[in-house]
């Protein structure tokens, strides 16, 4: 979604400014603009449709010298993607610039009144009214006019805006588009994420909805709508610089699935208790008696983070011995949910941001329920508003489709089922035996990515598939979803995930001469009945792909094309079969000349229902 970058300080804005929108490209968009002060008293926009580098080459060659200065991505909601609905908007009068991030819901009604008033529009985003009624109001004072500007919106933002006449300041306000503040020595600096302060400070303050910042070189002050002053905390930012950059890997996408082994060994150390085959988490803010009282469990997520809660939902009833549901946030934030007492929830999101998953937590809080955060940035909305949980430590997901956020979310979630599953019926010896088979895995992973090359080859053996299937049971049909997930996000081949055996209950007429069906066949207590499924597709002339344990003669008779991953505990097994389905999408969008860290129309973070 849309990226805020804004700066107030000595140094010139304009290479700041585009720095940090370079580092917020993940988040997907589709144009891109700047604004600062020309020199003169007034405002200097430029704005182009397209990538950064569009904005950066038709650049004017001498930047205006100013000391402030604000910048923005759009993903287009409203209005399509052009230079005239980029950001930053201007007021009428050309002195006010305005970025934002969400969605004013009343904009029409605020355009025909301000169009009422001899207002002129330049765009057709809902954004433009916000420059225009802070103009009305401005009476020599920007935070005064912000907020009352703001008093008329309805919706959603994450807004920085600036005025000619006080070349020192920014006014940055949010309302459900996350926003944080970057302190510098006598600068600084306002981003909606924190990859694009990263470069400059560690020390960040993340504002809260309803609070207004005012910015300036000396610092910075945060008051509500109502002028109340807010005292806010200074945090400091965990992330180290090369983790938001490539390094030597072509692309993020592949640099983030290669740092599995690594991540998922962060997120077992000083988690997985070996001796007691239990496991420790520090965040869940559980008494004991609450940890008995659990009778069912909830995972609230969206996407790559619901298959993660799927394929962790077979675990956590397997360990725990304990219900679990998962449930897509969007629906259940809409639906009424019936929240019990006894059930404890948990909101899974890789960015902590995304607006479904956020608002269907705050419904559940609303009527009473626990809700613990599954999240992978530290300080987000989701981890902040949580009542508990656990980070998944994954590191700094770039590449738009997530991979790494899968594994470490899966992780996260074992360990809490195996930490109840002991407080009940799980013996020390089954516990014992998990926490062996989770040590192996970033070995494991290794292995499997170093088959990066047959992958690569089964990869390119599908770009022409007009469709492909993959089919997998119990914890492998979550990772079907995801396989299937990933490839059509970043290759945008038309595929799907089934369970493996409800291929007969439709899937099976799109089979015919060649149709690559790929199939996730652990030597597990349900590969039988998978056998079965591959022998009707055989049968149909199907092409069968299968990722298999080594040395599974009876898959291999079947298969056209396997890839082979380590055997480990059963229950276990998505961590595995995962990769080459991530590796398959990498190799597929690459080889068809595809952007894969930025596919089309996709964001990272979806803060915008
Ligand atoms: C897929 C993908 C999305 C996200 C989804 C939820 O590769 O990245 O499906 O998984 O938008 O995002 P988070 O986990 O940030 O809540």
């Amino acid at each position: 979604m849309c990226g805020i970058v804004g700066y107030v300080g000595a140094k010139a804005p304009i290479p700041i400014l585009v720095e940090g929108l370079k580092r917020l490209e993940y988040r997907g968009y589709d144009s891109s603009g700047v604004a600062t002060m020309n020199g003169e008293g007034k405002v200097f926009v430029h704005k182009r449709a397209g990538r950064i580098r569009d904005l950066e080459h038709s650049m004017p060659g001498e930047c205006p010298k100013a000391n402030v200065g604000l910048a923005h991505t759009r993903w287009a909601t409203h209005g399509e993607p052009n230079d005239a609905n980029s950001h930053p908007h201007l007021s009428h009068d050309e002195k006010i610039a305005v970025v934002h991030n969400g969605i004013v819901e009343n904009h029409s009604s605020l355009r025909t009144m301000l169009m009422g008033e001899g207002v002129a529009f330049r765009s057709d985003t809902d954004t433009e009214v916000i420059p225009h009624l802070i103009a009305r109001f401005y009476e020599g004072d920007l935070e005064t006019a912000v907020k009352r500007a703001l008093h008329l919106i309805q919706g959603t933002y994450g807004i920085v805006a600036m005025h000619s006449e006080e070349p020192d300041k920014l006014v940055v306000a949010r309302n459900g588009s996350p926003i944080v503040l970057g302190v510098g020595d006598s600068e600084m600096f306002v981003a909606s994420d924190a990859p694009a302060l990263v470069a400059h400070t560690k020390q960040v303050v993340y504002l809260e909805d309803g609070e207004i910042a005012v910015l300036s070189p000396e610092g910075f002050r945060t008051t509500d709508l109502s002028d109340r002053t807010i005292q806010k905390d200074v945090n400091e930012l965990d992330w180290e610089i090369e983790e938001i950059e490539r390094g030597d890997f072509e692309h993020f996408m592949l640099k983030e699935i290669h740092e599995q082994p690594l991540s998922i060994d962060r997120g077992l150390r000083g988690r997985a208790m070996s001796d007691f085959g239990d496991a420790k988490l520090g965040g869940l803010n559980l008494d004991r008696r609450a940890f008995f009282d659990i009778k069912r469990v909830c995972l609230i997520a969206c996407g790559t983070s619901l298959h993660a809660a799927m394929a962790a939902s077979y675990l956590i009833e397997e360990l725990a011995r304990i219900p679990c549901a998962v449930e897509i946030a969007s629906e259940l934030r809409y639906r009424n949910p019936i929240v019990d007492a006894n059930t404890l929830y948990f909101a899974v999101s890789q960015s902590g941001e995304t607006a479904d998953t956020l608002a269907a937590m705050r419904e559940v809080r609303r009527k009473g329920g626990i809700v613990l955060g599954v999240v992978n940035v530290v300080g987000s909305t989701i981890a902040r508003e949580s009542d508990g949980g656990m980070y998944i430590r994954s590191g700094p997901e770039i590449a738009v489709a997530s991979t790494k956020a899968f594994t470490s979310q899966l992780l996260a979630l074992t360990l809490f089922a195996l930490k109840i599953g002991r407080m009940r019926d799980l013996s020390s010896t089954a516990g014992k035996q998990l926490i062996h088979a989770l040590n192996e895995l970033p070995d494991q992973i290794t292995t499997v990515l170093d088959q990066s090359d047959s992958v690569k080859e089964i990869a390119h053996s599908i770009l022409d598939a007009s469709y492909v299937l993959f089919l997998g049971r119990g914890g492998n049909y979550a990772t079907a979803l995801e396989g299937a997930l990933k490839l059509k996000e970043v290759s945008y081949i038309q595929c799907e995930g089934f369970a493996a055996a409800e291929m007969k209950h439709g899937p099976i007429a799109l089979i015919g001469d060649g149709t690559p069906v790929i199939f996730l066949c652990p030597r597990d207590h349900l590969r039988d009945k998978t056998l079965s499924n591959m022998e009707e597709v055989k049968a149909r002339k199907g092409r069968i792909i299968a990722v298999c344990n080594p040395g599974d003669e009876r898959v291999m008779a079947l298969a056209d094309a396997y890839i082979e991953v380590p055997e480990t505990h059963n229950l276990l097994t998505p961590f595995l079969t995962v990769i080459p389905l991530q590796l398959i999408a990498y190799h597929a969008a690459l080889a068809l000349g595809l952007d894969v860290d930025k596919p089309r129309n996709l964001a990272k973070s979806v803060t915008v229902e």
